[in-house]
């Protein structure tokens, strides 16, 4: 599997982003995630696609036991280890399409913005209410699919380089999108709402909460901030693993 995060050029211009600076005060969706975590006190948790390490950190901070982070990138990795460590969290450099997901073992599995490089989600459903243990909670954030479907995933742009409108074409077509992000070329995954919604009710997953990220009101004096509320981006799902106890 290639990741572009190992790829120097890319890993830098990441770097310099206000989430990677800041942490998850600085990132648009999250003061619509965060309320959606369960109570953490004593849980074990596991972060699939973790990045830095921000959402595990958090976790332990809401009193987490046991955090593990895995990440294909082993330079996310080796940056989660420098920014946030804790004697709590572990972090693995896995693929989320290779870690062995043992059974009956998490409370809750978190993921932001990392399943849309996963091609196979259901396969991956499929494993993660296996690992959950009864009533686990997956909480995910996932790029849009009116944001994902377009073959770019870019704006149309007028003639003053403004945005014009966002594309949705292929939407039907799921699979690879070849896209262009920090100036690298980027492979992500598009799947429709049907699939990502339809893939959990499937895999007896039941849906609690579904939102589609705004950034919040302060934010918006950030230079593009306002072109958000012309389509959206991001797609957060609560979701509870329901099994017979
Ligand atoms: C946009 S970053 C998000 C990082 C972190 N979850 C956060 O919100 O700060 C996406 C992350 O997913 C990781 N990633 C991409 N494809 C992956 C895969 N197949 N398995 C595991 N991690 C993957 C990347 O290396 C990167 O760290």
């Amino acid at each position: 599997m290639n990741n572009e995060y190992d790829n120097e050029k890319f890993f830098n211009e990441y770097a310099k982003m206000a989430r990677s600076q800041n942490g998850l005060e600085a990132a648009g969706e999250w003061h619509q995630l965060r309320p959606l975590f369960p109570k953490l006190d004593g849980k074990k948790v596991l972060d699939l696609g973790c990045g830095y390490g921000w959402h595990c950190k958090f976790a332990v901070e809401q009193g987490a036991k046991q955090v593990l982070g895995i990440d294909l990138s082993k330079k996310m990795i080796t940056e989660a280890q420098k920014r946030n460590a804790d004697e709590c969290i572990q972090y693995q450099v896995a693929g989320i399409e290779d870690y062995n997901y043992p059974p009956n073992t998490w409370d809750c599995v978190v993921s932001n913005l990392a399943l849309h490089y996963v091609e196979n989600l259901d396969e991956i459903f499929k494993k993660i209410y296996q690992t959950l243990k009864a009533d686990g909670i997956f909480l995910f954030n996932i790029e849009h699919p009116v944001f994902t479907a377009g073959v770019g995933q870019d704006w149309i742009y007028k003639t003053d380089g403004t945005p014009k409108y966002w594309p949705v074409d292929n939407y039907f077509l799921s699979g690879q999108r070849n896209t262009h992000f920090l100036g690298c070329d980027v492979v992500k995954y598009h799947h429709t709402l049907t699939q990502i919604l339809m893939g959990l009710l499937n895999n007896q997953f039941d849906i609690a909460v579904v939102e589609e990220a705004q950034p919040p009101k302060e934010m918006m004096d950030i230079p593009g901030m306002t072109d958000e509320l012309r389509r959206p981006m991001m797609l957060l799902v609560k979701a509870i693993a329901k099994k017979k106890r």
